[in-house]
Order: C-alpha cells, then sequence, then structure tokens
C-alpha cells in the first residue's frame, strides 16, 4: 500500500469527477419537481441511481478516518445523502409521489445502515489484521540471549560423590530434614540424658499446643539410617545426601545450615577392611591416587568402634611446611587434615530397626560436602556457600 491515507480521502474527490456520481449528488440536492419527476413510475429508478453510486463509494471506506467520513456523507443528519433526499425529495413531494419515495428511501436507508455498519466491522478487522503483521517475529533477528546457569559447587561435589558411591554399588535415597528426636537421636543410641547432644544443639520447631511431639531440624543425616533400615532387609548399601542444621554461629568454618552425604552398608559379612577399602576408593577417586589416608579413634553413640577418617593435606602434599618454609596453614603443621567420622554400626543400633546384631554388620560414615568441596576447590570460609554471590559461583561454571 503505497499512500493508504491518500487513496480513501481521493477516492471520494476523483468520484465527484464523474459526471454520473455528480449527477447523483446533484440529484438529491434538487427537488423532484426540479428533476422533472412527477409520475411514481419514475422513483425505482432514482433510487437505483442513488444505491449504485452508495455501493461503488462504500469500497473507498478503507480505514477509520475515510470509513467516519463516509457515513457522515451518507447518513449525516444535515447533508447527508439521505437528509437531503429527505428534505428535498419527501417533505415537498406531491401526494401522488410521497408514498413511492417514502418506500424505496426506507429501503435505501435499511441498506445503507447494514452495508456502513458492516463496513465498520471489516475496517476495524482489517486494523487488527495489519497490527497483528506488524508484531510478528522476524525470524531473521538475532536471538534474545539467555544467560545460562549452572550448579552451585554443592551441587556440583555432591554429584562427583554420588558417581563415585554408585559405581561401586550404593544407591542414593533422601529424607526429611525436619525430624522427630526419636530418629535424630535415641534411635540412634543418643538417649536424652547424654552429653553428646549438647555437640548438636538444633533448632525445634514451634508447635501447636498438644502436639504428640516435638520436632527439629535434623543435626546429621544420620536419622536416615534409621529410616532406611526400618523399611528395607540386609543387604543395605546407601548414601544420603542432605541439608543439615546446628545452633552453631556462623565463622569460617561453621555454618547454622550444611550439607552432609550420609554412608551406611550392612550385610551378613562386612568387616572393618570392607570399610577402609571403600572409604579410601572413595578418598582416591575424589581427591586423586596420590592422597594418604589414616584413621584416629573417635566416639559416636552409633559406631562401635568409631574413627575419625584423615587425609594428607590436599595444600601441603602432607609435608605440613608450607612453600615460603613455614608450616602449612590448613593442616597447622601436621600433614593430616580431618574429613569425617565413621565406624562399624554399634550392635544397639540394629536392635531399634529389628536386625539381628549376631547376623549382620556393617559399617556407617558422615561426610560434610562443604568441608570436602572447600578442601578440594582450596576455599576457605564456607559462607561463601550460603551468600549467593555470583562473584563467587561464577567461578565454578
Ligand atoms: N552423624 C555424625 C555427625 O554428624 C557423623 C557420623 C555418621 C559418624 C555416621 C559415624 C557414622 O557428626
Amino acid at each position: 500500500m503505497l499512500f493508504p491515507q491518500g487513496r480513501s480521502t481521493a477516492a471520494p474527490q476523483l468520484g465527484a469527477m464523474f459526471d454520473t456520481k455528480m449527477e447523483a449528488r446533484n440529484k438529491s440536492e434538487q427537488t423532484l419537481a426540479a428533476l422533472a419527476v412527477s409520475e411514481p413510475a419514475q422513483i425505482p429508478a432514482l433510487f437505483a441511481e442513488i444505491r449504485a453510486r452508495f455501493d461503488s463509494e462504500v469500497l473507498s471506506a478503507e480505514d477509520e478516518s475515510s470509513w467516519k467520513r463516509f457515513r457522515d456523507a451518507w447518513l449525516g443528519r444535515k447533508s447527508g445523502v439521505l437528509a437531503l433526499i429527505t428534505d428535498n425529495w419527501l417533505k415537498p413531494a406531491t401526494p401522488q409521489l410521497k408514498r413511492a419515495v417514502g418506500q424505496e428511501l426506507n429501503q435505501i436507508r435499511a441498506h445503507v445502515e447494514s452495508t456502513i455498519e458492516e463496513r465498520r466491522k471489516s475496517v476495524e478487522a482489517g486494523a487488527a489484521e495489519s497490527a497483528g503483521a506488524r508484531d510478528r517475529v522476524d525470524l531473521s533477528l538475532p536471538g534474545v540471549l539467555r544467560p545460562l546457569g549452572s550448579h552451585h559447587l554443592i551441587r556440583q561435589v555432591l554429584q562427583q560423590i554420588e558417581d563415585i558411591f554408585v559405581s561401586i554399588g550404593f544407591s542414593v535415597v533422601e529424607g526429611p530434614e525436619i525430624e522427630t528426636p526419636y530418629y535424630n537421636f535415641e534411635a540412634l543410641n543418643i538417649p536424652e540424658f547424654h552429653p553428646v547432644r549438647d555437640d548438636m544443639d538444633t533448632f525445634y520447631l514451634q508447635l501447636p499446643k498438644g502436639a504428640p511431639q516435638p520436632l527439629l531440624l535434623r543435626t546429621h543425616t544420620s536419622p536416615m539410617q534409621i529410616r532406611t533400615m526400618e523399611k528395607r532387609q540386609p543387604p543395605v548399601r546407601v548414601i544420603v545426601p542432605g541439608k543439615v542444621y546446628r545452633r552453631d554461629n556462623p565463622d569460617a568454618t561453621h555454618s547454622f545450615i550444611f550439607h552432609q552425604v550420609e554412608g551406611l552398608a550392612v550385610d551378613s559379612d562386612i568387616t572393618f577392611c570392607d570399610f577402609t577399602g571403600t572409604i579410601e576408593y572413595f578418598v582416591q577417586q575424589f581427591f586423586g591416587p596420590g592422597v594418604k589416608t589414616r584413621f584416629r579413634p573417635s566416639y559416636f553413640p552409633f559406631t562401635e568402634p568409631s574413627v575419625e577418617f584423615d587425609v594428607s593435606c590436599i595444600f601441603c602434599g602432607g609435608s605440613g611446611s608450607a612453600a615460603n618454609g613455614g608450616a602449612c596453614s590448613k593442616c597447622k603443621g601436621s600433614g593430616w587434615i580431618e574429613l569425617f567420622g565413621a565406624g562399624m554400626v554399634d550392635p544397639a543400633v540394629y536392635g531399634f530397626v529389628k536386625y539381628d546384631p549376631k547376623k549382620v554388620s556393617g559399617f556407617a560414615f558422615g561426610m560434610g560436602i562443604d568441608r570436602l568441596a572447600m578442601l578440594k576447590y582450596g576455599i576457605d570460609d564456607i559462607q561463601v556457600f550460603f551468600q549467593n554471590d555470583v562473584r563467587f559461583l561464577r567461578q565454578f561454571p
């Protein structure tokens, strides 16, 4: 469309230059007497001419403004064609002609009104259509580049841990972060008076009066040892990743929320050798073949014997000395870094899940994912995992 406006405004003017149309307009401006019409039989031809003019002009009403001009030209109360016909033909008509003129005028009025209304609808639809065309997607434009996210480092490390354990026959299970004291403590052989509860101070939920039991945020993933053994019969080999909570004040190595992976293997003849072999395999897969490992005696109410598991310091290669000759700050010169707690499942625990301690044995471990991530990637503040600073997160795409 070259001149969308020009065409619709120009059309009536151009039309007015043609004789017939000129005549038609002129005719409605004259009386019947002036037009030398005196017989009713002459009336239909007169109106047919008007109608033909209307039908051809209506096509020029192409957009809203030309449609309005067209409507006013025909239906305008003072000088619209139909008003002129009423004034010039009908009103002064002789009684002999009046009836025929009235009838024809009614017919053409109905035709004009309905056609103009139809035209309005199609002009509106056309406007919507061309608006649609304007909004159409241009496939040749470059696409919208959406910034791609990536997994949080904790999630990445968790995935690495899972891959290693799954490859040696463990399956992954998850459990609730809101626990009962029974699963978090009692069934793990930690009765209410036990001093170890002091290390695991946590958050209790405010429950409505009359709640059947207190609820707390789990302090470790160990409750899932119990829940798993309640549900499954040996052999059991699972790891349990998840969030845990403790009422710790935040510092470089403490956070009130952190992540653990629990491990549990119970079968008819699992020994301490299976345990060390599994753990050493994991550590070497995770940190690399160069790391050395060691156990130290420790204590957990739900394992017996219990150990603390150490790896040779990843930062100084186990030498204990830093590059500048001083003591390595990470392992404080010892050459070892404490990694996690573990042990053989205490027979007392089997009593809570109706396993026969004479028939089964197994091992369990609980490692901090945050701690493993900090060691592997040389991060010295646990808080960065929870601050959501993209400058940190972007370093681990
Ligand atoms: N649940 C213990 C903790 O959070 C770790 C652990 C798990 C120790 C399993 C022994 C066996 O400290």
